[in-house]
């Protein structure tokens, strides 16, 4: 059990992947967690609560207080202000699937803008200025020059409505803090989080369907699905698939806390950080590396490019190691063997029933 600093973080979409694996991280560094979720994207345990976070709780030995509640339902969400003492907020909670933010722009902006906006106005009114928001790496759109910094434009040749809610989020949070110099803001820019936590307690388990590429080669290694297919061999790489920066779940936890610190410490308003490892690991690198470090064959096959995916993109984190402390420091192989223990331990995700006789 960790040493209490007497702090309080409301963290919204607790119950998703990288909130559970945050709620960890702040837990070990001292922060008493409330979370809330609506599991659209997450699992409940029939009762109301989250399995992933009643097996955070196992990991910790600290108890994470949990609403499901909907920011679209403001009455239940300002209970929750009204029952805690919250210091700062970490905002998770949106929708995430690129495909189907196309498919119903609406419940996006809906679920990710309003949802974002409620949050704010009952913040303002408890007097919480501390914010660190969920945003991505895909504001940045089609990158010109690589790797990327925080100081590119953002918003620009942005592919899919989902991309547009974060890069919409950042500029209301930008317009929000010139009105309000009390705000004290840091949206984090992830670049492509996987892994799990090492336990292999708690892991990636979507309840809609997923596109992520560590997800599908896990899947593809189980024998759920017979061959992945990896979309483009002829970009301008050199292997001809894309190349992307991909971080572990941990190390982008233990960036949010990082980000806490520094709103604890100094004003600064709002700022961007990249959370990025700098290294950027093709397709096919990522799928051999899974493949040895595991022990395990992952048939794929190639199909065209798809509209929108960008050739490479990797991040310069510097910015987040100068100021706010902060380095990635897992490598690509314990990315590939975490995320293999969570899959092999709970082989249908948070339904499993572990062998001690417990789902929680
Ligand atoms: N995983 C990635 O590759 C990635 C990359 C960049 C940014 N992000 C952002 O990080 C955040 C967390 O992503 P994740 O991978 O953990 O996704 P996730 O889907 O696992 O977690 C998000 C959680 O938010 C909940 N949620 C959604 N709308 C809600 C609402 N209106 N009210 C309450 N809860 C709601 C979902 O049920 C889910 O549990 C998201 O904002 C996502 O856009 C993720």
């Amino acid at each position: 059990m960790a040493q209490s600093n007497g702090k309080t973080v409301l963290v919204t979409g607790g119950a998703g992947y990288i909130g559970s694996h945050c709620v960890v991280t702040l837990q070990e560094a001292g922060y008493k967690v409330i979370a809330l979720d609506n599991f659209a994207n997450s699992v409940d345990d029939g009762c109301d609560g989250s399995i992933a976070l009643k097996r955070v709780e196992k990991i910790t030995g600290e108890p994470v207080t949990f609403y499901k509640c909907d920011l679209l339902d403001t009455v239940y969400l300002e209970r929750i202000f009204q029952n805690h003492q919250i210091d700062s907020v970490i905002h998770f909670a949106a929708m995430k699937a690129v495909g189907e933010s196309m498919q119903y722009p609406m419940l996006y902006y809906k679920n990710n803008i309003i949802g974002m906006i409620n949050l704010l106005e009952i913040m303002k009114k408890y007097n919480i200025y501390n914010l660190v928001f969920s945003s991505s790496c895909t504001v940045y759109g089609e990158p010109e020059k690589l790797p990327i910094t925080e100081e590119k434009r953002i918003g620009q040749s942005i592919t899919n409505v989902y991309g547009r809610t974060k890069f919409f989020i950042e500029e209301i949070l930008k317009d929000v803090t010139n009105s309000d110099d009390k705000w004290n803001i840091i949206a984090l820019r992830y670049f492509n989080p996987v892994g799990a936590h090492g336990s292999g307690l708690i892991g990636e388990d979507p309840t809609k369907q997923f596109t992520n590429l560590m997800p599908f080669i896990s899947q593809v290694a189980m024998g759920k699905k017979e061959k992945l297919t990896i979309f483009g061999n002829d970009y301008d790489t050199p292997d001809g698939t894309g190349i992307r920066d991909y971080i572990h779940v941990m190390d982008l936890a233990s960036g949010h806390v990082a980000a806490l610190h520094k709103l604890e410490k100094s004003h600064i308003q709002i700022k961007a950080y990249n959370l990025g490892t700098g290294r950027g690991v093709s397709v096919l690198e990522l799928i051999k590396t899974f493949e040895q470090t595991n022990n395990v064959k992952v048939p794929f096959t190639f199909e065209a490019r798809r509209h929108g995916d960008i050739s490479t993109m990797y991040a310069d984190p510097s910015l987040a190691e100068r100021e706010l402390g902060w380095k990635a420091t897992r490598s690509i192989q314990e990315m590939c063997s975490d995320f293999w223990r969570w899959q092999t331990m709970n082989p249908v995700g948070y339904k499993t029933v572990l062998t001690n006789g417990h789902n929680h």
